[in-house]
């Protein structure tokens, strides 16, 4: 191997310093080498030989690059390459350690002066935060060294090289190196130096690395501090009056740090001519008794998996992102983050320190396309590859270890088992004993500390917690992480509440990360958001990289509205004494005095009255009844409904006053009487139509083609919607992949026969049959229609016929009305989409929005925006108004395009609104499940064919808004 180029070599390296903490601030001067910087690209690793990196190398004619930055997502039309996405399969030929030829590569430089301050003493660190995937590093001509490691930080001593004016910077950077085979994370591919580039000033002497000892001791509520570092020093910590020497331990009454209190300490740590900023959290994270803990008390992580995306920038994250990032988590309930698959960019770490979030900080591996080879070669099994894993080991425990944020280090992702893994996890205990270590892809636990496990059922999760799993012995013992769960690709994920709830059950079972936080769509000129597929890939795996719970812009899809809602670590329901509000405060240690609760009357969603709710500043973990104010006065029969919510009492860094952690709603009275039947009219029939009230009938078919003056196309009974990426499942879930069932039985293709149109004394019945061509089930359908002369009444009975052993997508009818109904309000579940498993967060009330408003934009599209328990529904727009009542509470949504259309996009910008409002009023939907990776749908969420009936009841306007 030694003939082998560097770049395929299997060493992490040469040339550079060894790891060490990284710290923001400091006194010592530094200078961004971020900007813009000349580039030359190359479509081999040797299309070029180095004179470029020579001192006075002309690079006039070279384009501009901005650094930090990906080169495929900057050449104007695709000169520099594309992006790339692959989640398992190496997009190149597997022969470790070797690349393919064509190897993109870019040169890059960067001419710079030292700022006229810059100290006349001491030495210089340049500094990489990240280079994908290596980088070879010339300063002023000269040869500093190479590196892999793309999502790590490497530092070079440069301070002989410096000169005060025009030094020159060179980088050649590969897109493909041996280190790719360790970085094959589900993932785009995209080379380029991402990260800060930096020159920090050393003064002669300072310390090489400095390491931070914070623990608490709960029993005695003191701190435990000591800061070795590698020069002797002193640490002060003001406000606990502390000033010791490094090496020294000092022991002081202290507040704890957690995710939801994140207390930290200012101090400075003065050595070697240096004085560090530090910021220090107390606190001590460990497994016992089976249950992982911080600072004494049973940890539940509310987590996501976070890689780091922007839609334009790709992996390269601003300060400004990151921050929303940490804000967002917070707003939504979230109290920690897995960094999926690497390290972050390291001031991310310092928002956790700063917000509270638990961190699992991740190694960057992963050799998950080995896995296609049955593990043949992998790299985590080979001795040679031993010195590359040390070095990302090591990389991330250093640079990160002084965060108190970080609570578990986790060795990597999905790389198999291996001797190499071993070794990670034996150097990491040895070097940092104070935290926990992660690794999901060995279930013997051999070398973690805690069993984690992804997308398991919700039976496995509640047999393990209940410990009656079988396994290795090593693991019996160990608290359980779901470091992935609740696949949150496209609609959903689903089964949310059922997850938590076995988390708030037992012990053992100490919550999640739901994989993952943002969509990776990127900024596509003909698409809006492309992805796999989209770049001209010759492999990819499709919108697999769209499986987040943010949209690509950073809008929060329903899916994580459901998991602030699930998570939410306050629990609202009704007392056991009438009249009263159950309230439990689930924090892990917060109690409840940083809240404020609300209470508010409605009678049939009308708000009567609103107050505050003297709600006790209950511990964690305890429960209080409280006594709700008398009902106030509110028509008879009404539907009335105590709403009860939690809201910041006070400003957070996260959040304003007022915004919501928590709510409940508690039913007082349900409605007296169900909604009448309109009777009375008698169907009259003329020619080719018969007219029942305001109802105009084809007398062939039996279908409605107006009601009063609006016009009516197409309405039928509906079993299809456009299947979610959880529907389709993923291609390892073979058996319950719902959307090729549906289709292979023709769900999508439904014919619809009519069987007798007769028109009685005081109702119009229509009877059908609808199937599938091909197939001997089917479903029978009656439409019953009557009138009062007003408004229609519309009774479907519906029976299954023949041998259904799949559930149906949905159960109701669907109508065109005219597209000009734009504007929508109902009373029911809202105000965003919801249906069976993704239901936690709607909440009844009336609420209002535009058509276009209650579309989801999934970035491939499919089945969303549908509203759950709707009691009536009113339309509205130009001269029209359609209302709709149902009998039971109905599911309806409303779209300017049909279901086919929407089953056909592949992108929003297939979606052009038509001329006809598709109005679905669906009695039932099946659930949504977390398939497209992981298990599917519980089964009392799955919708069975069986014989249903319900009804709606239509009034109109002819002005909009008010019913007639
Ligand atoms: C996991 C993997 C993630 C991602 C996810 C599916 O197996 O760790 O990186 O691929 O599945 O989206």
């Amino acid at each position: 191997m030694s003939t082998l180029p560097w770049y395929e070599d299997v060493s992490p390296g040469r040339g550079t310093l060894p790891p060490r903490a990284w710290y923001a601030r400091s006194d010592a001067a530094s200078l961004s080498l971020n900007g813009e910087w000349a580039f030359r690209l190359s479509p081999a690793a040797d299309g070029h030989d180095d004179s470029f990196a020579a001192a006075d190398f002309d690079a006039s004619g070279w384009d501009g690059i901005t650094v930090p930055g990906h080169w495929v997502l900057q050449g104007k039309d695709g000169a520099y390459g594309a992006p790339a996405y692959t989640n398992v399969v190496y997009p190149f030929p597997v022969d470790p350690p070797r690349v393919p030829s064509e190897n993109p590569t870019g040169d890059h430089l960067r001419r710079f002066d030292l700022p006229g301050d810059w100290p006349a003493t001491g030495g210089a660190v340049l500094r990489f935060d990240g280079v994908e995937s290596c980088a070879r590093v010339w300063l002023n001509g000269t040869e500093l060294g190479e590196f892999k490691g793309s999502r790590l930080a490497h530092e070079f001593a440069v301070g002989r090289l410096l000169r005060a004016r025009d030094n020159v910077l060179a980088v050649r950077v590969h897109q493909w190196s041996s280190g790719s085979y360790l970085e094959d994370q589900d993932q785009w591919w995209l080379p380029g130096i991402f990260r800060d580039v930096t020159l920090l000033h050393r003064p002669e002497g300072a310390p090489a690395d400095f390491f931070v000892h914070a623990s608490y001791d709960h029993a005695g509520g003191t701190g435990g501090l000591r800061v070795d570092c590698d020069v002797p020093g002193r640490v002060t910590v003001p406000e606990l009056g502390l000033d010791l020497a490094t090496g020294g331990t000092a022991t002081v009454p202290v507040e704890p740090w957690s995710a939801e209190v994140p207390r930290l300490y200012e101090g400075e740590l003065t050595a070697g001519g240096e004085r560090i900023a530090l910021r220090i959290g107390f606190r001590s994270v460990y497994v016992e008794d089976g249950v992982l803990k911080a600072n004494g008390r049973r940890v539940l992580f509310r987590g996501v998996n976070r890689h780091e995306f922007h839609p334009e920038r790709g992996r390269s994250l601003d300060l400004a992102t990151m921050r929303e990032d940490v804000e967002l988590m917070k707003r939504h309930n979230i109290n920690a983050v897995r960094t999926s698959h690497y390290p972050p960019h390291p001031a991310f770490l310092d928002l956790c320190d700063e917000y509270g979030l638990w961190v699992v900080d991740e190694g960057d591996l992963e050799t998950h396309g080995f896995e296609e080879l049955a593990w043949r070669g992998n790299p985590v099994d080979d001795a040679r590859w031993t010195p590359a894993l040390h070095d990302r080991a090591a990389r991330l425990v250093e640079r990160d270890k002084n965060h108190p944020s970080v609570v578990l280090w986790s060795l990597g992702n999905e790389c198999g088992t291996g001797a190499g893994l071993t070794a990670m996890a034996r150097w990491i205990r040895e070097r940092d004993p104070s935290r926990p270590v992660h690794y999901e892809g060995d279930r013997s636990c051999a070398d973690t500390d805690v069993y984690s496990r992804m997308y398991p059922t919700h039976a496995e999760v509640d047999e393990i917690g209940r410990r009656a799993d079988e396994g290795p012995e090593a693991r019996r013992g160990l608290p359980l992480v779901l470091c992935e769960y609740a696949h949150a690709m496209g609609n959903g994920p689903g089964g949310l509440s059922e997850y938590q709830r076995l988390f708030e059950t037992h012990e053992r079972c100490q919550g999640g990360f739901v994989w993952e936080w943002i969509d990776h769509g990127l900024v596509h000129p003909e698409y809006g958001y492309g992805y796999g597929g989209d770049f001209g890939e010759e492999l990819h795996d499709g919108n697999f990289v769209c499986d987040g719970l943010l949209f690509p812009d950073r809008t929060p899809s329903p899916g994580l509205l459901e998991y602030k809602k699930v998570i939410e670590p306050v629990r609202i329901a009704a007392g056991e004494e009438p009249g009263t509000v159950s309230v439990t405060n689930g924090h892990d240690v917060a109690d409840l005095a940083h809240l404020a609760f609300t209470w508010s009357f409605r009678a049939d969603g009308e708000d009567l009255a609103e107050g505050l709710l003297e709600v006790p500043a209950l511990p964690a973990g305890r429960s209080a009844a409280v006594r709700l104010p008398e009902p106030p006065a509110h028509p008879a029969g009404a539907e009335t409904v105590w709403t009860v919510r939690a809201v910041l009492a006070r400003a957070t860094a996260w959040a304003p006053a007022g915004h919501e952690i928590a709510w409940g709603q508690i039913t007082a009275a349900a409605p007296a009487a169900a909604p009448r039947t309109p009777a009375g009219a008698r169907p009259a029939r003329a020619a080719d139509r018969i007219t029942l009230g305001p109802g105009v009938f084809d007398a062939r078919t039996g279908e409605p083609l107006a009601f009063g003056a609006v016009a009516v196309t197409g309405l039928r009974l509906d079993v299809w919607r456009a299947p979610t990426d959880n529907d389709e499942g993923a291609p390892w879930q073979p058996d319950v992949r719902y959307g090729t069932l549906w289709r292979t039985l023709g769900l999508h293709r439904m014919r619809h026969r009519t069987d007798e149109v007769r028109v009685g004394p005081d109702s119009l019945t229509v009877r059908s049959r609808v199937a599938p061509a091909g197939r001997d089930l089917g479903l029978a359908a009656t439409y019953r229609w009557t009138s009062d002369g007003t408004a229609l009444g519309l009774d479907v009975d519906v029976v299954p016929e023949g041998e259904w052993t799949v559930p149906l997508p949905r159960l109701g009818v669907r109508l065109g009305l005219p597209g000009t109904l734009d504007r929508v309000a109902w009373y029911g579940g809202g105000p965003g989409e919801a249906y069976p498993d993704t239901r936690a967060a709607a909440r009844l009330g009336r609420w209002e929005s535009t058509v276009a408003g209650l579309q989801t934009p999934y970035v491939r599209p499919q089945e969303n925006g549908a509203r759950i328990d709707t009691r009536w529904l009113e339309l509205s727009g130009g001269t029209d108004g359609v209302r709709v009542a149902g009998d039971p509470a109905f599911w309806f949504t409303a779209r300017r395009w049909t279901t086919e259309q929407l089953d056909a996009a592949a992108h929003g910008t297939d979606l052009v609104p038509g001329d006809v409002l598709w109005l679905h009023l669906d009695h039932a939907q099946h659930g949504i499940g977390s398939q497209s990776c992981g298990p599917g749908v519980l089964p009392v969420h799955r919708l069975s064919a069986a014989p249903a009936s319900f009804s709606f009841t239509f009034t109109f306007t002819a002005s909009g808004g008010q019913s007639a």
